[in-house]
């Protein structure tokens, strides 16, 4: 018998299997969407951490046509988008090569990253390691987001929150944490957003 939400298929997993969703997590990436205006039409967009691919496939929705999307994951993804439109590139964020190839697509008006580590059971570690990809994902933002440009990422909530906005503010405009209502309600994540990153500073030496 189903006892909580992590066994029974709520109303946000019904919603994405009737919608063609791989992954209820779809509906938070709208409601943030919707609430700060992260995306316009034409933009170039980089998805970190995209499988199974409910955020990239509704992205491609949206975009009708227009703009790029590039995806990064570990696992392969679920769903598929048009060549001239979208390209999935399986790989570690991490990763130097992977680094330079989504580099390659840029600049970006907008870096997503829903990335998050394996849970190990330990809260402390898990948090850590969420913090990490964080800081990862605004070291791509800081690089290849253009002025003005946007940023979300998922963290699960420790200790680090408040000196991951106090780095993002330095870079954007706004910067807050908010949790969409599709997050479960037990679930200890929350999503970082940066919004009209200012212009980079300029380079320094010689
Ligand atoms: C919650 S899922 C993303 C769901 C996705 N946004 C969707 O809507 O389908 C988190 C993903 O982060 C990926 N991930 C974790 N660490 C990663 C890393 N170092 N490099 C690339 N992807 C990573 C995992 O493989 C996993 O697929």
């Amino acid at each position: 018998m189903a006892r909580n939400s992590y066994e029974k298929a709520d109303f946000w997993a019904l919603k994405a299997r009737k919608e063609g969703y791989p992954a209820r997590s779809v509906y938070k990436l709208a409601e943030i969407a919707q609430k700060f205006g992260i995306f316009k039409p034409g933009y170039r967009i980089l998805d970190i951490g995209a499988a199974p691919g409910s955020w990239s496939l509704w992205l491609l929705r949206q975009m009708g046509g227009q703009g790029f999307l590039a995806a990064v994951d570990l696992s392969p993804l679920a769903i598929s988008g048009p060549a001239d439109q979208f390209s999935f590139m399986q790989g570690d964020l991490y990763s130097p090569a992977v680094r330079q190839r989504l580099r390659g697509f840029g600049p970006y008006n907008a870096i997503i990253s829903d990335a998050a580590p394996a849970t190990s059971g330990n809260r402390s570690l898990d948090t850590d390691r969420s913090e990490a990809i964080v800081e990862a994902v605004l070291d791509y933002a800081e690089e290849m987001l253009v002025t003005g440009g946007n940023v979300v990422c998922k963290l699960f909530i420790g200790g680090g929150q408040r000196a991951l906005l106090d780095r993002m503010k330095l870079s954007f405009q706004t910067a807050r944490a908010f949790k969409p209502e599709a997050c479960r309600q037990e679930s200890f994540e929350t999503f970082l957003v940066g919004l009209n990153r200012r212009p980079a500073p300029p380079l320094t030496g010689c």
